[in-house]
């Protein structure tokens, strides 16, 4: 008797509440199902089930060591087709079924728990009713996997995650490792677990110990980990996209659907576009980003003999994006602060050096039909530019220079905050937003890993957090393995568009001559379709591209916005082969590339209209063709193709191929 009054007062309260202990959630297609609980001890838990399989088995959640009670739930659903500015598809389906648990911890404080489950996988983020402020230092959420994945991962200290993605078994990762991680799971399915929205929090990482992968987030210098307003602070969607295979790991939108619409009302002035820039050949160092020459104590001892952005240089760079049909034409070094020890630079972000006159070049770019994209290295001082950047983007805007390259390099920002910290995310944050108050578009060189903010802001266009084709020309350990390219769009672009700058044309490394690019030729055009960025930088230098006109018309074709993509095949760090169609036509782009091994490929055109005709220009590696010993050795050829026809293709060691079909 005294057990069944327990369990009417129970059941009473329960539905006083309006909820039940385990509410569940289910995706639209009703494959994935995430139950919510709390646990004897208070803690509340999660786990997630596709196809009646468990993935995640019961999982913590919340922070520090609170305890929680439910105190209600409330649920809605969304079926939305929005259309993105530019993107990878011309449009995105945003359909999930939400659940939202308010719970009450020990001491009155309240959390929500906003779940969302998709066809394609499941997100949940921590939201903090009320009033007042409060710090966290501990977050609990973890990930408690059914079966253990292989995950490719990198370590969170890397510096601007410019790393070599390794892969292991998740329960065998030792560090502490960088969001996001891409999973294999052992039934030949993937997983991609990364955090969306990433607003006035810090960026999760994440380490595993005692069976589940738990979270840790990037702290502030004085030990925080996140300032809370509450009533306004919500934490990033962590997101878990689960998928059958390889083309739906790739061309899920799930994390630009965890992002909210469009904020600014006008976009026409964002344009996706190629640019080239006095950029390959500093790095290579033919030319300083240096006007001045010092001595160790800081004295001007001269000018630069072969200062790179120079009125002439930009001119000579002008001309050809003019002729070859790039829209811009980056100059780096073209301001006042880069002489001495940049990493650490004063720079102004308003006085060009006096051999660069942009007044001059910004109009000579205009009637060329150019643009000259603009370059703020603020060595991580972050003080020196939040001072400046308004008047920084005005100065910009003026001259009609609507793209923007920023810089953090150093280790930490103001020398001691780390750049994926809260603090540094609220100043990424900060220079979007001046950026499109002046209609500038942002490459975020040394930025927070990024997690779909170009659906809110579309001026944000591309960035770096890539160990990208610039280490090539300098890292002492003789650039990256071919694999790297073939991890990186399962891994990095993943989490959003990247500039990695493509399109070497010239191996030769006068200065260092052990390090070279791991590719052919036919490789380097391929990747400007696998690395998917809206902003897509040609890396070399004119006189490079011209030693190669036949293959360099592949570069002067392919698009870089497109209406719809699809992994025709991959295996992550062995191959890749991507397809992708034109936003603007009816023409289509494959980029095949493989690692170190060469492999041939059967590639059905399965994708093309069908009862069309088209005509394929295929460059690939000549039969003869070897990255270390033949690289140039390319065969550019045509024929005749429909939806019915498979090409095979094979692919030199560190090769690749790249069509265009139309
Ligand atoms: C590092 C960036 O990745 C590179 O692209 C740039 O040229 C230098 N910083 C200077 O800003």
């Amino acid at each position: 008797m005294k057990h069944v009054r327990l369990f009417l007062l129970v059941a009473a309260a329960v539905l006083a509440a309006g909820c039940c202990r385990s509410p569940r959630l289910t995706s639209p297609d009703g494959a994935i199902e995430v139950v919510f609980t709390i646990n004897e001890s208070g803690c509340p838990q999660y786990s997630v089930l596709k196809a009646d399989k468990q993935v995640i088995a019961p999982s913590r959640l919340g922070f520090e060591d609170h305890t929680y009670k439910i105190v209600s739930t409330s649920r809605d659903s969304r079926d939305e087709t929005w259309t993105q500015v530019w993107g990878e598809e011309s449009t995105a389906r945003n359909h999930y079924n939400e659940l939202c648990v308010s719970l009450r911890d020990e001491e009155g404080g309240l959390l929500d728990i906003r779940l969302r489950a998709f066809d394609d996988g499941i997100a949940f983020r921590y939201e903090f009713p009320g009033e007042g402020e409060i710090r966290l230092y501990r977050e609990q959420t973890e990930y408690r996997f059914a079966q253990i994945p292989q995950a490719w991962s990198l370590p969170w200290r890397t510096p601007y995650y410019e790393g070599l993605w390794t892969k292991a078994a998740l329960d065998a990762t030792a560090d502490t490792l960088c969001s996001p991680i891409t999973l294999e799971f052992p039934d030949g399915t993937y997983g991609f677990l990364h955090e969306a929205n990433l607003t006035d929090w810090a960026a999760q990482n994440f380490y595993y110990a005692d069976g589940a992968l738990r979270t840790y987030l990037t702290p502030w210098a004085n030990g925080t980990s996140v300032y809370v307003k509450r009533g306004e602070t919500n934490s990033s969607w962590r997101m878990l996209i689960l998928a059958d295979d390889i083309n739906a790991l790739a061309t899920s939108r799930l994390m630009l659907n965890l992002n909210e619409p469009c904020k600014l009302t006008d976009t026409s002035w964002i344009r996706p576009m190629k640019f080239i820039g006095i950029w390959w050949a500093i790095h290579l160092d033919h030319y300083t980003w240096c006007y001045r020459l010092l001595d160790s104590k800081g004295k001007v001892v001269g000018l630069s003999p072969n200062h790179g952005a120079t009125t002439e240089n930009m001119k000579r760079y002008i001309d050809f994006a003019a002729y070859h049909g790039f829209g811009g034409v980056l100059a780096e070094g073209w301001n006042e602060g880069w002489d001495g020890d940049w990493t650490s630079n004063l720079a102004s972000f308003t006085t060009p050096t006096p051999d660069f006159d942009i007044e001059y070049l910004s109009d000579y770019a205009r009637q060329r039909g150019v643009q000259i994209i603009g370059h703020h290295e603020t060595g991580g001082n972050i003080s020196n530019y939040e001072e400046q950047m308004d008047s920084a983007f005005a100065y910009y805007d003026r001259y009609g220079i609507h793209n923007v390259k920023t810089g953090y390099v150093h280790a930490k920002l103001e020398g001691k905050e780390w750049h994926k910290s809260q603090y540094g995310v609220r100043h990424f944050r900060h220079v979007i937003e001046t950026a499109a108050a002046h209609h500038v578009c942002i490459d975020n060189h040394e930025c927070v890993m990024p997690t779909g903010l170009q659906r809110t802001y579309p001026n944000l266009m591309t960035g770096e957090g890539v160990r990208g084709q610039e280490w090539d020309a300098w890292s002492t350990d003789g650039g990256s393995p071919a694999e790297h390219l073939c991890v990186l769009p399962f891994t990095r672009v993943m989490a959003g568009p990247v500039d990695f700058t493509p399109g070497t044309f010239d191996f030769s490394n006068p200065i260092h001559p052990q390090t070279r690019v791991h590719s052919t030729l036919a490789r380097q055009l391929a990747a400007f379709v696998v690395i998917y960025s809206p902003l897509q930088m040609a890396s070399d230098m004119p006189e490079s591209y011209l030693k190669h006109p036949d293959a360099f018309r592949f570069v002067e074709q392919v698009p870089c916005d497109w209406q719809r993509t699809r992994i025709v095949d991959a295996k992550i760090g062995d191959y890749v082969v991507t397809a992708r169609q034109d936003k603007n036509s009816d023409e289509w782009y494959i980029g095949a590339i493989t690692d170190e091994q060469q492999r041939d490929i059967t590639l059905p055109l399965d994708f093309l209209s069908p009862g069309k005709q088209y005509v394929a220009q295929i460059y690939a590696d000549a039969p003869d063709a070897d990255w270390q010993d033949n690289p140039y050795a390319i065969s550019i050829s045509s024929q005749e193709v429909d939806s019915n026809t498979t090409l095979t293709l094979h692919l030199a060691a560190a090769g690749g191929a790249a069509i265009r079909i139309f």
